[in-house]
């Protein structure tokens, strides 16, 4: 077989989106468009992608820094100064593809195409022949349609914006994917013109062209019109969305994992999951997330990039990032958790608790209203209400140590450095510094002597 290799047509601006953005950086499950397109084509093993870019094109270049390494190698990207069309942009790459090549051309603004389509198309292709994507829509309205002879045969392609009336009622549309030897696109592109209501050099007028000077023409039509379809506005960049999250939930629910509800379920990322696990209503899962076994989340909680061992209980309305906990941690409801932090074996963090680059080690518990951050707590420590790690002098970071079963009273101020030994009591309100040196098991209060004023006069409203 001749060798495969993919344009992906992005250069333009999106004028629909109403965006500076340009269109193939918006995000569908917090990937950019293009990004989608680009690992869909790299699942076809492809001998080189070319990306046409063109508005926006250092944003988009830079936007594609973060992709693996081997996946760059693949890529070429070409620059389009001036969009002047879909064949046009499919010119702009061929001088770089190969002379015995086949090209699958795909949109940038297609996120969801499915790769089983893709790969029929691929096992369709002859060398010759060219392949062209249609499907059926109900609403067909702003795609171009597919016209046929009485006799079924296929005609050409039309544009909405070119289309008589009665071609506007065809239902069939162009997908815009088509696979096509190198050959006769080095043929007939430079054959297309631009006299149409939009003057520009329309990719879609190949087929027809090809048709009538007797080539092989063959439209391949895909039932699932719903990942064909492309989007250029925000109402279909939202549809795009939930039908990719509805997806992701039937592929969680099916592996046994109880989501509240599937249509408020968000995953912008991968979300590995043990038995029996319960997701509540409205949380986001982003990066790499794991749950074990029997791991409840409860609701609108947003979990980035976080391992959370099996039989541990986040209660609703948490917020946890670059953080790992161990087994039947309970966390939440309102807790904050930073990146760099590992909570061991039941480990509690309670409401209001923020936790930035800590180490708590097995049953220690912060159940309310504090700041740890850069600290090493041992196991079974008891932090009270109100604790505080004043981890920064306004220059740089220093830590704070405090050793097993230190009991912390509510309202103390841990100023690091700072290094507590086990067993060490702190009364409430102390105000700890490096600068006390308590043995392992004493008591440390300091508090200010109180001062009574017996029938104290409170201060009145002057009267004018
Ligand atoms: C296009 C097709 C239409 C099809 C629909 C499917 C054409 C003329 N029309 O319409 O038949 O039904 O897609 O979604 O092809 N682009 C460039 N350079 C350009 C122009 C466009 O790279 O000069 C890129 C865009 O960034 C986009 C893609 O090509 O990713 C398609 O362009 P768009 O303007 O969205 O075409 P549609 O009007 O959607
Ligand atoms: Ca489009």
């Amino acid at each position: 077989m001749n060798p495969l290799e993919i344009v992906i047509l992005a250069a333009g601006k999106g004028t629909r989106m109403y965006s500076a953005l340009p269109k193939v950086l918006h995000k569908v499950a917090g990937r950019t468009l293009l990004e989608h397109v680009i690992l869909k084509a790299a699942a076809l093993n492809p001998t080189a992608i070319h990306v046409v870019i063109g508005h926006g094109a250092e944003q988009v270049r830079q936007s594609l820094d973060t992709l693996p390494p081997d996946l760059r190698t693949l890529l070429h990207l070409q620059l389009q100064r001036a969009q002047q069309g879909t064949a046009h942009a499919v010119a702009t790459a061929l001088p770089e593809v190969g002379e015995h090549s086949e090209v699958l051309v795909l949109y940038g603004d297609t996120p969801l195409v499915p790769e089983g389509i893709l790969k029929t198309l691929g096992s369709r292709r002859d060398g010759q022949t060219l392949l062209l994507l249609s499907a059926r829509a109900d609403e067909p309205y702003g795609y171009g349609r597919i016209v046929r002879a009485e006799s079924g045969d296929f005609l050409r392609i039309v544009e909405e914006k070119d289309a008589s009336e009665q071609e506007r009622a065809l239902t069939e549309i162009n997908t815009g994917i088509v696979l096509c030897p190198a050959q006769l696109l080095r043929e007939y592109l430079p054959r297309i013109g631009c006299d149409n209501a939009q003057h520009e050099y329309y990719l879609t007028d190949l087929p027809g062209l090809l048709r009538k000077d007797g080539k092989p023409v063959e439209v391949v039509i895909s039932e699932d019109f719903d990942g064909l379809r492309g989007i250029n506005n925000k109402m279909q960049l939202a549809h795009a969305e939930r039908l990719y999250q509805s997806e992701q939930a039937d592929k969680l629910m099916r592996a046994g994992v109880t989501l509240a509800d599937p249509k408020r379920f968000d995953l912008r990322g991968t979300l590995k999951c043990g038995q029996d696990v319960f997701i509540d209503v409205n949380c986001i899962f982003e990066g790499e997330v794991s749950l074990g076994d029997n791991v409840t989340v409860g609701a609108g909680c947003v979990i980035r990039n976080c391992s959370i061992a099996a039989g541990s209980v986040i209660s609703p309305y948490c917020v946890f990032e670059g953080s790992t906990l161990k087994e039947r941690t309970t966390v939440g409801p309102f807790a904050r958790l930073r990146p760099g932090n590992v909570l061991e074996d039941e480990v509690h963090v309670g409401n209001f608790v923020e936790v930035k680059n800590s180490h708590l080690k097995r049953g220690t518990k912060a159940g309310h209203l504090s700041y740890l951050g850069d600290s090493d707590i041992g196991a079974d420590v008891n932090i009270g209400a109100g604790t505080i790690t004043c981890n920064y002098d306004g220059a740089n970071k220093h830590r704070t140590v405090l050793g097993d079963r230190v009991f912390v009273g509510s309202d103390t101020q841990l100023v690091a450095p700072v290094s507590v030994p086990d067993d060490v009591t702190i009364g409430a309100g102390t105000t700890y510094t490096r600068h006390i040196e308590a043995p392992q098991g004493a008591l440390v209060t300091s508090r200010a002597k109180p001062r009574v004023v017996e029938n104290y006069p409170r201060p009145t409203k002057e009267k004018r």
